[in-house]
This record gives C-alpha cells, sequence and structure tokens, in this order.
C-alpha cells in the first residue's frame, strides 16, 4: 500500500494524515473486494524494514493500527470478514499483540472475505522463521530431512494452508517486491500502478483484476497453442 507519503505532501499534510488516509482506502477496497468475491486479501501494512523510519513515523503507523484493529474489532459485529495478521507480531507491545489475537478468535469462524494484514513482515524473515520451526522439529525427531519438500516447507510459511496469490498490486510508480511474500509469489501476476494508495479506487481494483484475467498463466509449462506448434 505504497504512496501515503507522497499523496501527503502534494496536499501539504501530514505524513500522519497520509497514512490515514491509506488505512481509510483499505477499508474501502476490502469492502469492494468482499462484494467481487475475492476470498483472500493480503495487505502489507509494516515492513521488517520499516522501522528503520524516524521514530515519530514508527509511532504514528503504530498508534494507526492499533485504532484500525480496534475498528475492525467494532465491524466484525456487523460484516463476514475474518481478519489474519502474518508477520513476526512478538515485536509488537504486548497491548496490540493482545488486540490483534482476539480480533482473530472473533473472526476465525467468518466465511467472509479473509484479510491478511502483514505486520513487521519480511519475506526473509518469514523463511528463516519457517526454517527455525522445521530444523527444531528435525532436532527433536518429529521431522525427517527427507519429509522437507515445497509443500510442507509452505506450510511453515506465515500463509500456511492458504494458496499462492494470483495477482500482486503495487501502487505509486514503484516497481519492486521490497520483501514481500518473496516465496509465495513465484508464479503470482504482478500489476504496477501509478495511482498513489490514498487514490486507489474501486475502479482501479476492477482494471487490476481486467488486466490479470487477461494474462496468460502457463507456471513455466507451455500454453495448449504452443504445444500444437511444437508437435507440428
Ligand atoms: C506506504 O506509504 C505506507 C507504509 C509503508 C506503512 P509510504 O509511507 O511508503 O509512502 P511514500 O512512499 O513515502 O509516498
Ligand atoms: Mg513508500
Amino acid at each position: 500500500m505504497d504512496g501515503n507519503g507522497r499523496w501527503a505532501k502534494k496536499r501539504f499534510l501530514t505524513k500522519s494524515a497520509g497514512h490515514r488516509a491509506g488505512a481509510q482506502t483499505l477499508r474501502r477496497l476490502a469492502n469492494a473486494a468482499e462484494k467481487l468475491g475475492i476470498k483472500i486479501l493480503t495487505v502489507y501494512a509494516f515492513s521488517t524494514e520499516n522501522w528503520a523510519r524516524p521514530q515519530d513515523e514508527v509511532n504514528t503507523l503504530m498508534n494507526l493500527i492499533h485504532e484500525y484493529i480496534q475498528q475492525y474489532i467494532d465491524d466484525t459485529k456487523k460484516n463476514n470478514m475474518r481478519i489474519c495478521v502474518i508477520g513476526d507480531i512478538s515485536k509488537l507491545t504486548h497491548e496490540l499483540q493482545t488486540k490483534i489475537r482476539n480480533l482473530e478468535d472473533m473472526t476465525r469462524q467468518k466465511h467472509g472475505l479473509r484479510v491478511n494484514i502483514a505486520l513487521n513482515y519480511g519475506g526473509r524473515d518469514d523463511i528463516i522463521r519457517a526454517c527455525k520451526k522445521i530444523s527444531a522439529n528435525v532436532s527433536n525427531d518429529r521431522l525427517s530431512v527427507n519429509d522437507i519438500d515445497e509443500t510442507m516447507f509452505a506450510a511453515y510459511l506465515d500463509t500456511g494452508g492458504m494458496p499462492d496469490p494470483d495477482l500482486l498490486i503495487r501502487t505509486s510508480g514503484e516497481m519492486r517486491i521490497s520483501n514481500f511474500l518473496l516465496w509465495q509469489t513465484a508464479y503470482t501476476e504482478f500489476y504496477f500502478c501509478d495511482k498513489l494508495w490514498p487514490d486507489f479506487n474501486i475502479n482501479d481494483l476492477n482494471e487490476a483484476i481486467a488486466q490479470y484475467q487477461g494474462r496468460n498463466r502457463r507456471y513455466g509449462a507451455r500454453n495448449d497453442i504452443e504445444k500444437r506448434d511444437t508437435n507440428g
């Protein structure tokens, strides 16, 4: 969800106002995604690298995350969304961790859109934490080295049990992955959009999906037409 800072700057507003606008965009987009029948929406809210921002901006972001987690707790009474957090939340305050666990527990049985909020998330960190859990199980003899394959490894990641993302949208004109779901995006379709995140709207989401629908996903294999060609 990139571009909150630039959005605010363009309007002579504080960074905090930009992040607040970004958080509102997420609420709107999650509702739109649910109506479209999307099953899982994963948003990158705070990366393992975002701690390197100025302390007052980190504080602003943490306060906003607090506020919105509370907002989502109130919203669950009215909607059918399941909210989960991915990332290493042990680095967050105990109060925030408790709120997150509450929200996850309260929405565990919901069958609507699943929203994964990535907090203190890093793709490399996700992989390292999975390796540590697997290694611990190997040294306890609960697992054998030969059991390790792609399917079981994926199950140890924060996204364990979920399919890999079909589509990744990056806003604000940046064209990089910035340590997001590194393992999980091996065959994800990417969509880059110049709009700043607070300006990203439902039409933009529809446009991204329409483009995605026109893509030809081969997963490294050949599609049927090419197969016929090569077979003569
Ligand atoms: C993304 O907006 C929000 C977070 C990383 C939490 P930015 O703050 O990165 O916005 P720009 O890149 O400065 O415009
Ligand atoms: Mg940015």
